[in-house]
């Protein structure tokens, strides 16, 4: 298992910096140079995988017992440093990064890249039924453009909340179906999609079949309640489960498993 270095900051140690900048120059120009090294074993091949069209990946950190957060959602923090590193470089690899209604309304999150070199990801949140009143930072800071993905008879294109821009998006069975929103994303140009939770949104991704990877970080916490991680509709057998190809890496204190469903 390839271990990336922890800091205790989480903020990229020195001598990571510059193998990291190299491969945030690789990934918009593959004949820059670029060499072996953990970050590189890490991220080279997501670079890779998203030259091929468009690309989703999603992160959840979870405890031992799948939760990421308590019921009152509360997450700050499930995992350590090294992995709250590594949800920064995510973001900046990425065109855009997504959360779900809850994730707004109980974190108020910022959603930009503060712990490495990178440039903030546009920020797009799925808020079917327009509950977000745009008192959250992502409205107001303008550090990135942002999205909100209303349902389509909830919203007018071209719509406003602070500084964000509404999208309609047509209902379907499932809510908002993910691969309509992957669609309506790229059509923008925003081709690599940063899934950064919570659970039922991540949930809803994977059950679609709309996730080329997702990244499960375990800590070695038990919360015992709380927000599950990954739900999915009941089976009976286990040969109906997923087992996609994983790859595995230590980061800091936790385990990080990633699951590829490519091809
Ligand atoms: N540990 C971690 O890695 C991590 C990461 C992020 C967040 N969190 C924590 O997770 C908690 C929130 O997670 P959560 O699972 O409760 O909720 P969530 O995924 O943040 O938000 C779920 C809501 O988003 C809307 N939504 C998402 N996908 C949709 C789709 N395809 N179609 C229609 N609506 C969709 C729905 O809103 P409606 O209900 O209006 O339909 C849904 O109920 C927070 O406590 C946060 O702190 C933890």
């Amino acid at each position: 298992m390839a271990e990336i270095r922890d800091e205790a900051r989480g903020e990229s140690p020195p001598e990571d910096d510059a193998a990291w900048r190299a491969l945030l120059e690789w990934r918009s120009d593959t004949s820059s140079p670029v060499a072996e090294s953990p970050l590189y074993e890490l991220y080279g091949p997501l670079c890779k995988a998203h030259r091929n069209g468009t690309f989703a990946i999603a992160h959840l950190a979870q405890s031992l017992d799948g939760r990421i957060a308590t019921l009152s959602g509360i997450s700050q923090w499930v995992s350590g440093a090294a992995d709250l590193l590594h949800t920064h470089r995510m973001r900046a690899l990425a065109d855009a990064v997504l959360v779900g209604l809850n994730t707004v309304l109980l974190d108020d999150p910022q959603l930009t890249v503060r712990r490495c070199a990178g440039v903030n990801p546009l920020r797009v949140v799925i808020d079917p039924e327009r509950r977000l009143d745009g008192s959250q930072r992502i409205f107001r800071d303008g550090a990135a453009p942002t999205l909100i993905l209303a349902a389509a008879d909830r919203a007018r294109a071209g719509e406003a909340l602070g500084r964000a821009e509404v999208v309609p998006v047509p209902r379907s069975e499932c809510g908002l179906d993910p691969h309509e929103i992957r669609r309506v994303l790229a059509r923008r140009g925003l081709k690599w999609l940063f899934i950064e939770g919570g659970g039922i949104t991540v949930s809803r991704f994977l059950s679609a079949g709309a996730l080329d990877r997702l990244q499960i970080t375990v800590a070695p916490l038990i919360i015992g309640s709380g927000r599950p991680s990954i739900l999915l509709p009941e089976i009976n057998d286990l040969t109906n489960s997923l087992r996609p190809r994983t790859r595995r890496f230590v980061l800091g204190d936790d385990i990080m498993v990633e699951c590829d469903f490519d091809g």
